[in-house]
């Protein structure tokens, strides 16, 4: 990371159009990495990617009230802009959008963008309304920014498959591009929420992720799927995660449940520590 230079910010989406459209009179390539702010190397690597592969670099800050539940945490999600702005500055980002939510939501406003199927299961079945939030959000800020290509963490796999299915179906002329997740050193994943763990509970964490790998190498080996699912599910409760949302392994693309690994696949889970539901994948 450089030292941190003030990072032109919008707040209006005519601004943001202004500015995209000049650049893109100017012939350049747009990218745009949408985030809730609380900026972790994790966001840091969506923003390098963007930055290698694009000309201008917008990031958006924007903690979406429709993508969170009654009992979930919209109200103390973690808020920062200075921080975050200094981050992605550093990293070479050239705008940051961070508007308020009359913005994106101003009075009246009941359009509500759905993706049936993919969008309905795991996430979708255990956080009623998420996904219709986030592809409701993310179709708006696409079409605001209107970039070439945007930027999303694997570690959110199934929402990566859920707003490129959206992409298609709406045919919204950009391409998400899926970034590798980035881990600790001891494999748990970079998540804005890890913060709510005590330090018991960070010590297992990692548990998580080493059984999905388990899993993930297992069934790439014939193991039968289902078989090795129920396996980790007892090994996460017997570390101590209280709840064991879904552990499953699904085709990579559309998330149906697999027989085998002919095709691609994916190990995903979702399982609460204390106050955290962590979740996290595994490429098989
Ligand atoms: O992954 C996130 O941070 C959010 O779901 C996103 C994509 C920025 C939409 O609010």
């Amino acid at each position: 990371m450089g030292v941190a230079s003030p990072l032109d910010t919008v707040r209006t989406i005519a601004d943001l159009r202004a500015r995209v459209n000049g650049w893109r009179g100017a012939g350049q390539r747009i990218g745009l990495v949408p985030t809730m702010g609380a900026l972790h190397a994790g966001h840091v690597s969506l923003v390098k990617n963007s930055v290698a592969s694009c000309d201008k670099t917008v990031v958006t800050l924007f903690v979406n009230p429709t993508q969170f539940g009654p009992k979930e945490d919209f109200s103390v999600y973690p808020r920062d802009e200075a921080r975050d702005a200094a981050l992605v500055a550093a990293e070479g980002a050239d705008l940051l959008f961070a508007p308020v939510v009359d913005e994106v939501y101003p009075g009246g406003h009941s359009t509500k963008v759905h993706v049936g199927g993919l969008g309905d299961v795991l996430e979708g079945e255990h956080r009623p309304g998420f996904f219709t939030g986030v592809a409701t959000v993310v179709t708006k800020l696409l079409l605001q920014a209107l970039p070439d290509e945007a930027f999303f963490g694997e570690k959110d796999y199934q929402q990566l498959q859920v707003i490129k299915k959206l992409i298609r179906d709406l045919d919204i002329p950009v391409t998400a591009t899926g970034v590798a997740t980035v881990r600790e050193a001891d494999g748990l994943a970079l998540s804005s929420r890890n913060a709510y763990l005590t330090p018991a509970e960070r010590a297992t964490a990692p548990v998580l992720h080493g059984t999905l790998a388990q899993v993930a190498e297992q069934v790439g080996r014939g193991e039968d799927p289902r078989a090795q699912a129920e396996w980790a599910r007892g090994q996460l409760e017997r570390a101590g995660f209280w709840q064991v949302d879904y552990v499953t392994v699904r085709d990579a693309v559309t998330l149906d449940e697999v027989d085998d690994a002919s095709k691609p696949a994916r190990v995903l889970a979702a399982a609460w520590l204390g106050k955290a539901r962590l979740i996290d994948n595994v490429a098989v």
